[in-house]
This record gives C-alpha cells, structure tokens and sequence, in this order.
C-alpha cells in the first residue's frame, strides 16, 4: 500500500505543449503544494513495466549520486501507467529513496515525450535521463557528472567511444544499429554527425541548452531532438558497456525503426535546418517507393525472359529490361503517385517531356548507385558487408530520385 508521505512523491503530470523552460520548475505535488526550492541535478528515469528493476537501480544510482553530490540531485521516474504499476512500486520506495519523485502519466505513451515531461517538472539546472532497466551503467554518471563541471553543454554515455561497447550483441543486431547510424549520417549529417553514438538514451545537459523551441520528438531517440534543436557548444562522450537486460524486455518494436527514419525526416525540413524544405511528402515518398518496387519486379522478370529464356546476352537483356522498368515506374508515378499534377500539365507534349526528365534522372540514379554501393562497400564498410552498402545505396537513390522527379519532372509551375 501507498503511504501518506509517498503520496507527496507524486508529482502532476505535464500536459500541453512539449517545451522547457529556462527556469528550474518550481512543480505542483499530487496535492496541490509547492515544492522548495531544488538542486542542482535532475535526472529522469522513463520506465514502461521496469517495477523489478527499480530496487536494485535506485540502490546503485543512489550509492554513487550521494558520493558525488549528496543532497544536490533528484531523481524523476516518469511512468507511462505501466500494468505491473511500476509507478506504485516507486512509490512505494520513496521513503528508501527521498529524492525519488514518481510522475504516473496516463493518456500520453511514448520514451521521447516521456522523458520531456520529465524535465518539464524538472528543478536542477543540468537535465539527464538514463534507462530503468541498468542497461546503462550508472557509475557512468560520475564520468558525466565531471564532463558537465568541466563546463560541457551535453555529456553523452557513448557505446562508441574508447571504453565503450555492446555486451552479446548478434551480427544483425550491431549491422541494424549501424546502418541506422549511417542513414542518420546521410539525411541529417549536422545532427547525427555530431556525436558518436547518435541513439544513446543515455545522457546529461544544461537546462539553458535545451530550454525554448518546441520540441517534437518522435519514438526512441531523444537525443537527435536535442542535438537538432538545442544550442550545445561544447560535447563530451564518455565510453560505456550496454549491458544486457536481467529483467523485463525491451519495448523495441519495428514501430521504432520507422518513428527514428519520421523523426529524421522531420528535423532535415524543419526550422534553422532548412526553410527550403518545409514539409517532407510522405505519403508521396510511400508511394513512389512502391512503385519503384514493381520496378524491380518488371526488371527481374524481363532479364529473365530476355536473357534466361531468349538467350539475350547479359548487358543487352539488362538495358531493355532496365528501361522497360523505367517505362513502368513512369505509367504509375504519372497516374498514380503524381496524379494531382499530372491533372494540370495535360497533353502529349506536357507528358513527353515528363517522359523524358524521368528517364534522364533515372540513368542518372543508377550511376549514383553505383558510385555509392562503392563508397559505402570501400570505403564506409571496409570491404564487408556488400548488400547493406546495396542497400543503403537504394535507399539513397530512391529518396534522390524522388527528389529531383518532385522538383523537375512533376513540377507544379506556381502562379
Ligand atoms: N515512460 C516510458 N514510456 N518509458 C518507456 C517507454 C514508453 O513508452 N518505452 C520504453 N520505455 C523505457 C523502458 O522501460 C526503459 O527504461 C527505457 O525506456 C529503454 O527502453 P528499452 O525498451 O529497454 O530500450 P532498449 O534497451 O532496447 O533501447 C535503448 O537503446 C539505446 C541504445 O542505443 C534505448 O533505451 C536507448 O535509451 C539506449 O541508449
Ligand atoms: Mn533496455
């Protein structure tokens, strides 16, 4: 059961808008008092279904947060209402942990946002965040604690850094978290290119850094919404082991992969970034990458007719079956992908010279993808694993094509 003097841990939950403010919050309790005045650090904890992880990981961030600075640091777990009460768990160790406070938020799911409001009720004028489940270890924090005196904007725990790694991780795994890197790196270099391990969830930074813009994160990865909006000079990383989980599972679904390619998207065409590209077409995007999916299908198909069947030589069956996909690609773009404009360029000539534009930029994306299946495959990869470097090539070819076909080929003249 809950006590009385637990229920003073627990803080109302944001609503409305996700920003910070540049002035420590001086937050509403459960029952409607102020808080004093805080201290110096505040560190949030986003769980979802960690209530067996939450003895041992206060026992040990508390062990070395009184070391370094007893009495100047709170501790902020914002749950998202988790079935096992994860919250209640907390609350009911607050009296263990004094500067343990517990926000239960309900109506609103997610690590990202979850984390922001956790600042949101945040005191300390440095923010931080680890995960509940010590998979980030948290003697780490005394690394960081000393990179944020020293006078960092952010201290980030990096997997990538000297000292840092994963535990047993599989092949896939570390080749999906690398090629996520490496696409981050391609759409949005400023961001993702800062720091090493760009999808770290484990990290400090002065409030000042963060507090003003809106922020909008989308998913797991917080850090690139800091990175993209925050004014951050001066970065340090310190190297840290990803442990493996003793409890719970992870929350990861293939929701996360598309929500950090959304978040990435977002940051490229939003504010300081770029005012050229306001708003990423999505659905536009979706449906000319299908289509250059049935491209691939029309292209397989005829080489093997050609080639297999016929018995064409290899190069001249590929060029008719790459321009007969090509011609494919084009019917459906024009009537389906860019109906809308295809409605106000009427006409055979209008329809030829789209015809046109389209093949040149598509010879012109092969090229490309050649160029970049190489670099990635020589130089990125160090001569391993050629079919992510395809991959990847495609993906960057695609978003290429689509670009330049939005811009030239289906151009809507304004008036
Ligand atoms: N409040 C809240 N709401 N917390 C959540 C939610 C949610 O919807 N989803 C996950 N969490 C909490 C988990 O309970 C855990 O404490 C933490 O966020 C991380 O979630 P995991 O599901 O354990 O993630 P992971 O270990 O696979 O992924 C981690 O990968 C990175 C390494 O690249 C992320 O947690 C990153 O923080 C980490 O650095
Ligand atoms: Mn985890």
């Amino acid at each position: 059961m809950v006590s009385d003097v637990s229920v003073h841990q627990l803080l109302l939950c944001p609503t409305g808008a996700l920003h910070i403010s540049p002035l420590a919050a001086t937050c509403d309790r459960d029952d409607g008092q102020a808080l004093a005045a805080g201290p110096e650090f505040s560190l949030v904890i986003p769980t979802y279904n960690e209530a067996d992880n939450l003895h041992p990981l206060l026992q040990r961030l508390t062990a070395h947060l009184d070391l370094a600075m007893a009495g100047h640091y709170e501790l902020i777990l914002v749950d998202d209402d988790s079935p096992d009460l994860t919250w209640q768990r907390a609350l009911e160790l607050t009296p263990l942990y004094p500067h343990l406070r517990v926000v239960r938020r309900q109506g609103e799911r997610g690590l990202s946002s979850a984390v922001i409001r956790g600042w949101q009720v945040a005191r300390g004028a440095w923010l931080g965040v680890i995960d509940g489940d010590l998979q980030h270890p948290p003697e780490v924090l005394l690394q960081l604690l000393g990179a944020m005196q020293a006078g960092a904007d952010l201290a980030v725990a990096s997997r990538h850094v000297q000292g840092g790694g994963v535990s047993a991780w599989s092949l896939p795994r570390r080749l999906l978290s690398r090629g996520a890197q490496a696409l981050g790196l391609l759409i949005l270099p400023g961001v993702v290119g800062r720091v090493s391990d760009p999808m770290s969830g484990y990290f400090m930074l002065q409030r000042r850094a963060i507090a003003g813009p809106l922020l909008n994160p989308k998913g797991y990865k917080i850090l690139l919404e800091v990175l993209g909006k925050g004014q951050i000079d001066t970065i340090t990383e310190v190297g840290y082991v990803f442990q493996e989980r003793q409890e719970g599972n992870s929350k990861v679904t293939w929701q996360q992969y598309f929500d950090y390619l959304h978040h990435l998207l977002r940051l490229r065409s939003g504010g300081r970034l770029s005012q050229v590209h306001r708003r990423f077409p999505l659905g536009r995007f979706c449906r000319f990458a299908l289509v250059g999916l049935s491209g691939v299908v029309v292209d397989m198909v005829m080489l093997y007719l050609l080639h297999g069947y016929l018995g064409w030589g290899l190069t001249r069956s590929k060029l008719v079956a790459a321009e007969l996909a090509i011609f494919n690609n084009f019917i459906w773009n024009d009537a389906w992908t860019f109906a809308d404009v295809t409605l106000r360029q009427r006409g055979w000539s209008a329809r030829c010279k789209r015809w046109l534009k389209f093949n040149l930029i598509c010879l012109a994306g092969l090229g490309l993808n050649i160029v970049l299946l190489n670099g990635f495959y020589n130089l990125v990869f160090n001569h391993q694993w050629p079919y992510l470097a395809n991959l990847i090539a495609i993906a960057l070819v695609t978003l290429w094509n689509f670009w330049l076909n939005l811009k030239l080929s289906w151009r809507v003249t304004q008036t």
